[in-house]
């Protein structure tokens, strides 16, 4: 058999781990696999073009691995959950850059001393350097943002618009006269040099409460920029394998825009975060207002003779680290006959399935995970609801305030539970800067303490009742 069946047998037995580990991933059951699945689809890929290639000594090849390896080993180890939106912005970065230089590298090869090259090979390389350029330096300023190396506020100025488009429209054009003349180094040099501007003028004005949305949108930039160079290096694993991170990307950030309610048009446009407020009560904007404090005692005695309770994670569960607490909580209530809930919502936390991993990870059956859809109607026969760090995703002003910059966004109807139960450490806001009418309810106990701290001693207090 010929080298080159083999070698496409193998691509397609990569392709095809791919499309079945990515279905996989759609569900917290089979997840695990799913990764496993196309992370063996990705090492078959490596490995046989590693074969098929004869481009470096191997002895640079196996030194850049194990340095990758070493730098992703330690990233894996010590990058804390909370971190991970960062942590992912710096891949898509790196994948866009990777994108480049191997567009790059081929521009220089494919390059006949006259200056000359193909037009489709052309097209693809500019096609990639632009789009891979534009992803690394979108995705280095979303890094800065969310590390709060940069501001995380939305930077708006005056004509950014049509400055964006003038950069955008000089690109297209340096991409055509290359294609149509001679592959001149200098104007290769241009349009690297645009596309980094853009990259940084496009996400610079959007507020880090719209990161995560970002970030999935440049992993997807990423997915076509390696795509593009697939076509250049004329590799089919990676135009595959480009191609479904570029539609992942795409569905991912669609489904983030709906749960939020808002259209991708106005995450990137909008600068949505330059002029939200922050009105919280200790930051003055309620100070006047009173709120119900509740002991220890006094919740664990409405969880104990409660039948139905709902747990409500939110960001501050993933700071808190207290994914284990509420499992022992909850199988507490469980083994005194509490039928235990917890209500999932897309949106909660700052990345995609934040909660699911995080409840995974203490083993949380996934039959006591609820979406919003599916729990929402059933606040209203929930004897408690117990918010564990979450507040946005609660808020009833998206539903019933048409002013709120949360305006429209799904909430989990927490206010119809007949208790509520906020544990939190004072009434800050969350990452949307908005106050939460939801606090000053009449059915509402603040708890205020770390959710890990309070949850155990909640633990201790319904073992006492
Ligand atoms: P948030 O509204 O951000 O609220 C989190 C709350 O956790 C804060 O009010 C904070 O109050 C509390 N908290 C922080 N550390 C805590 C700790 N150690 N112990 C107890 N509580 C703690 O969270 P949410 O309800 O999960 O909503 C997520 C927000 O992020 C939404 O606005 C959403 O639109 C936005 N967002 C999310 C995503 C994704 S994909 N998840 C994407 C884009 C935007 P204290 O400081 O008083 O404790």
């Amino acid at each position: 058999m010929e080298l080159s069946n083999i070698i496409n047998g193998a691509y397609l037995a990569s392709a095809i781990l791919f499309f079945f580990g990515f279905k996989r991933l759609s569900s917290p059951a089979t997840a695990r696999s799913g990764n496993t699945m196309a992370a063996l689809g990705m090492l078959i890929a490596v490995v046989v073009t590693l074969f098929n290639e004869d481009i470096l000594g191997y002895e640079i090849i196996i030194a850049g691995i194990i340095v990758g390896s070493l730098i992703g080993i330690a990233l894996a180890r010590y990058i804390k959950m909370t971190a991970m939106p960062q942590m992912v912005a710096i891949f898509n970065g790196l994948g866009g850059g990777a994108s480049t230089t191997v567009a790059a590298a081929e521009f220089l090869r494919l390059r006949s001393p006259s200056g000359d090259l193909a037009i489709d090979a052309s097209v693809t390389i500019l096609v990639s350097v632009f789009i891979g350029t534009i992803t690394f330096a979108g995705s280095m300023i979303a890094f800065g943002k969310l590390q709060e190396l940069v501001t995380s506020k939305a930077v708006v100025y005056p004509l950014r618009h049509p400055i964006n488009a003038a950069i955008f429209l000089a690109s297209l054009a340096i991409i055509g006269v290359i294609v149509a003349t001679t592959a001149n180094i200098p104007l290769f040099i241009v349009l690297i040099g645009l596309a980094f501007v853009l990259g940084i003028l496009l996400v610079v004005p959007i507020g880090g409460a719209d990161m995560p949305v970002v970030i999935a949108l440049l992993n997807s930039y990423s997915g076509l920029a390696a795509s593009a160079a697939g076509f250049a290096v004329n590799n089919t694993i990676l135009i595959i394998a480009g191609a479904l991170v570029g539609a992942s990307g795409l569905i991912l950030t669609s489904i983030m825009c709906r749960a939020m309610n808002r259209s991708i048009f106005n995450v990137m446009f909008g600068g949505f975060g330059a002029t939200a407020e922050v009105t919280s009560a200790t930051a003055g904007g309620g100070g006047t207002r009173s709120v119900r404090s509740a002991t220890a005692d006094d919740a664990a005695i409405a969880l104990a003779y409660a039948r139905t309770v709902i747990f409500v994670p939110g960001y501050g569960l993933a700071v808190a680290q207290a994914q284990h607490a509420v499992r022992e909580l909850a199988d507490l209530l469980m083994s005194r006959g509490v039928n235990v809930k917890y209500a999932i919502h897309p949106v909660a936390g700052r990345m995609p399935g934040h909660m699911n991993v995080l409840l995974a990870e203490a083993n949380v059956p996934y039959d006591q995970l609820y979406d919003l859809d599916q729990i929402n109607p059933e606040f209203e026969h929930s004897d408690v609801a117990v918010v564990v760090g979450a507040n946005d995703v609660t808020n009833p002003a998206a539903r019933d305030a048409a002013d709120s910059p949360i305006y429209g966004m799904p909430i989990l109807n927490v206010d119809k539970a007949r208790s509520v139960i906020f544990i939190k450490r004072s009434l800050s806001p969350g990452f949307a800067g908005i106050d939460n009418e939801l606090f000053y309810g009449e059915k509402t106990m603040m708890y205020f303490a770390d959710a890990k701290k309070a949850l155990s001693e909640l633990t201790s207090a319904v073992k006492e009742v």
